[in-house]
């Protein structure tokens, strides 16, 4: 159900039936992918994204295919939205089972010519926002006897990034919170896990990469010699989200090409 499938890159195959999922950040990039292979693989997907517009192709590509999806607008960076997201998820289906805390901001720049604002922005969506999911989302998951949970960090959540300190900060905090909230639920069904992604081939990522130059030196950085697709690294968090990694949970899954080998 992806039509603009890398060469190489293939979908990950499980089944969800019956599952209902929530993917915050789905309307482009590595959050579409995974909505798009959880509805594939049988889970009623909500996607949340900050327009409407903005996911209104993918809903209708995903039932179009026979699968089932609902839009709605969401700013992760706003409680009272994040609240609306879980429950639209259980007044149209009933229950929560999965969840993707996928949406992510950035600010570049060296840290004294930042300003306040832009770290505030940015960790209220990252790491202030990724609390929040976790908070509604695992109340919602209580009611119905379990689920699993996949908050996306970054590469930059377990190294450092020049130019980047308020997301380098931020997603070494989700990583944190991830092990955090892992232990405090493992014992009542509820596994959270954490991807770390390398370089995506996503607008996020193309929007920051000014130049061929940049590009080049990623790529160059990155072992396997390329950009990964959205898809490869939505497998990876449909794998954690899935029975297949029934006991997995406070991980940090790299997906970055062995740009960092422990
Ligand atoms: N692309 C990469 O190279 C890369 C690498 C490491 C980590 N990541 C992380 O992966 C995640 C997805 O990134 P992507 O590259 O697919 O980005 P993208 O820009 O292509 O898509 C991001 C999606 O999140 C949504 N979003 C952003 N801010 C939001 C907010 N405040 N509220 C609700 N939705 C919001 C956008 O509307 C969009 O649908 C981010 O957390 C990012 O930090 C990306």
């Amino acid at each position: 159900m992806n039509p603009e499938l890398a060469p190489g890159a293939t979908q990950l195959k499980v089944d969800l039936r019956d599952r209902v999922a929530i993917v915050a950040g789905a309307g482009r990039g590595i959050g579409a992918a995974a909505a798009r292979t959880l509805a594939t693989a049988g889970a009623a997907v909500v996607c949340g994204a900050r327009s409407l517009d903005e996911l209104d192709a993918l809903v209708k590509e995903i039932e179009k295919a026979g699968g089932e999806a609902t839009g709605v607008c969401v700013d992760i960076a706003d409680p009272d939205s994040v609240e609306g997201l879980v429950q639209a998820a259980v007044d149209q289906y009933g229950r929560l089972d999965l969840a993707f805390n996928n949406a992510g901001a950035h600010a570049e720049g060296p840290l004294h010519e930042l300003t306040i604002e832009d770290f505030d922005r940015v960790v209220d969506v990252n790491l202030r926002g990724t609390f929040v999911c976790l908070k509604y989302e695992i109340s919602a998951m209580l009611s119905s006897g379990g689920g699993a949970i996949v908050n996306t960090a970054s590469v930059g959540g377990v190294i450092g990034e020049k130019f980047l300190s308020p997301y380098i900060a931020s997603k070494h905090g989700i990583v944190g919170l991830t092990k955090a909230a892992a232990l405090d639920y493992a014992d009542r069904n509820i596994r959270v896990n954490c991807l770390a992604p390398g370089a995506t081939r996503t607008r996020m990522l193309l929007d920051w990469l000014s130049n061929d130059e940049t590009m080049e030196m990623i790529v160059g950085k990155t072992p396997i010699g390329r950009l990964a697709d959205p898809q490869e690294i939505a497998n990876v968090a449909v794998f954690l989200l899935s029975d297949a990694a029934s006991f997995v949970t406070g991980a940090t899954y790299l997906a970055d090409g062995g740009l960092v080998v422990p």
